[in-house]
């Protein structure tokens, strides 16, 4: 191990000259544009591989290719018995960047300042998942051998919903039926609490459109004879909500799996204050659900949010219209026992009912995925904590997120596979925002982490 440990340690500064690479891609899956940067991306991730000594190659789908890269498959057969298999699992595709003004640097020009790399992909994902590349890359350099078999499938949909994951793990099942994945694509709550994150929450993605009158109209010719629809949205969505942002959809809560007051007490021990909290998020008070702390609604209860509204003129100066429609990107944070697909029945035959006969409504339903939810007693995951503990020098704490990794329910489900998350990013790390970054420290405690994680894993 501390041959691996050492050569983590001397070639710090190539890795991070490989990140930038890596990070110069604009790897944007939700928009067309880059669909070739995306393809050149995936072939610099398939050529890095083989370097380091991986058997890599690129699989096709019906959108963004899939990276699959596995340890040489003579190192299980060469020691005779069958080594345990894990999976790596991350993606190279990122969120789009805008609003370009506000970065400080261009999102896919990487900058390093102090120990902070800037770039959008940082973070999420590129900067975590290389680190595990690197780990393996140690131990195949310094002449170790690696206690497991490793198979790295890094795909370029994550960002939009992983449409094409499924297809290709049920076609590959056999190929990648394993122990484990690991998956870092998450957070720690600071660089001296590393963290296993032991739930993450599920999703419902619609679209609503109020359609009005047929075109835009003179609004002082017309006005109010006709419904705005932009007003009878804004009406409709408010009456979603209560005023301290608690679902007023009848039967919302009803699956709502309650916190154990166990749950409650390892919650209010993680080291996050309120008042840094609202420091960091640039608002006056914080917001939300009575009853519950901010930890707890950001990681174990439901949501619903706008994440986009649009209607009528948005350009320069104004104009004077009744707007032909108005439209709202909407989605659900789901919590364990809520089914997506119920939830979204119950939320859309409820905005149904209380829609207004004055305008025509029209959804769109989107992505969805369940919540996610394991033990963070298992022998496995005790041995994750003992690799983060090992890297990182300080006791770990145990997570629950608020955020989705959507495929993880399908690891669970094709390949009987349990996913330990193990997360390398930190609160003011800014993904999905302007000026995303990610920690070098975390990069290369990072990558000790998954150094230590193999043999951990492989002794259980
Ligand atoms: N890395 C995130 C998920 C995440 C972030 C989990 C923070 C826990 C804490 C991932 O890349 C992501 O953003 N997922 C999307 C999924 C969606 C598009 C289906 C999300 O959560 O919005
Ligand atoms: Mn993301």
């Amino acid at each position: 191990m501390q041959a691996v440990l050492d050569y983590l340690k001397r070639n710090q500064t190539r890795f991070v000259a490989e990140l930038c690479e890596y990070l110069r891609f604009p790897s944007v899956s939700a928009q067309p544009l880059h669909r070739k940067d995306m393809r050149a991306c995936a072939g610099w991730l398939v050529n890095h591989a083989r370097q380091i000594g991986l058997e890599a190659r690129l699989f096709a789908t019906a959108g963004h290719p899939i990276v699959v890269a596995k340890t040489p498959a003579f190192a299980s057969l060469r020691r005779g018995k069958p080594l345990p298999h894990f999976m790596v699992y991350g993606h190279y595709d990122v969120q789009p960047p805008e609003p370009l003004e506000l970065w400080k640097s261009p999102p896919f020009a990487p900058r390093i300042a102090g120990r902070s790399i800037f770039a959008r992909g940082s973070t999420d994902n590129k900067g975590q998942n290389l680190a595990h590349f690197k780990a393996v890359e140690a131990y195949l350099k310094a002449g170790t051998p690696l206690p497991c078999d490793l198979t790295f499938v890094i795909e370029g949909e994550e960002e939009v919903g992983s449409a094409n994951l499924a297809k290709f793990l049920k076609a590959q099942r056999a190929a990648l039926r394993c122990d484990a994945v690991v998956v870092s694509d998450t957070g720690m709550p600071s660089p001296k609490h590393p963290a296993l994150t032991y739930s993450l929450r599920g999703i419902i993605a619609f679209e609503i459109t109020v359609h009005g009158p047929s075109h835009d109209l003179h609004s002082g010719v017309f006005g109010v004879a006709v419904e705005n629809p932009a007003m009878a949205l804004a009406r409709l969505l408010a009456q979603l909500r209560d005023a301290r942002g608690r679902v007023a959809i009848p039967g919302f809560y009803d699956d709502v799996a309650p916190l154990s007051a166990y749950e409650r007490k390892q919650f209010a021990r993680l080291p996050i204050r309120d008042r840094d909290l609202q420091k960091l998020l640039g608002v006056n008070k914080l917001f939300g659900e009575r009853g519950f702390t901010p930890t707890e609604q950001r990681s174990a209860r439901p949501t619903f949010e706008i994440n986009g509204l649009t209607s009528g003129y948005q350009g320069q100066g104004s104009k004077t219209i009744v707007p032909a429609w108005a439209r709202a990107k909407i989605t659900c944070r789901l919590v364990p026992n809520q089914r997506p697909a119920k939830i979204r029945e119950l939320v859309c035959r409820h905005i149904e009912k209380i829609c207004p006969p004055t305008v025509r409504l029209e959804i769109e339903a989107g992505h969805g995925a369940e919540a996610y939810l394991v033990s963070p007693a298992s022998p496995r995951a005790r041995a994750a904590l003992r690799a983060l503990k090992a890297a990182f020098g300080c006791p770990p704490v145990l997570m629950r997120e608020g955020g989705s990794i959507p495929i993880v329910n399908d690891f669970k489900k094709i390949l009987g596979a349990d996913s330990l998350l193990l997360g390398l990013g930190l609160p003011d790390d800014n993904a999905h925002s302007p000026n995303e970054k990610f920690n070098l420290d975390c990069f290369a405690k990072g990558q000790a982490m998954s150094a230590h994680l193999w043999r951990e894993l492989s002794e259980v």
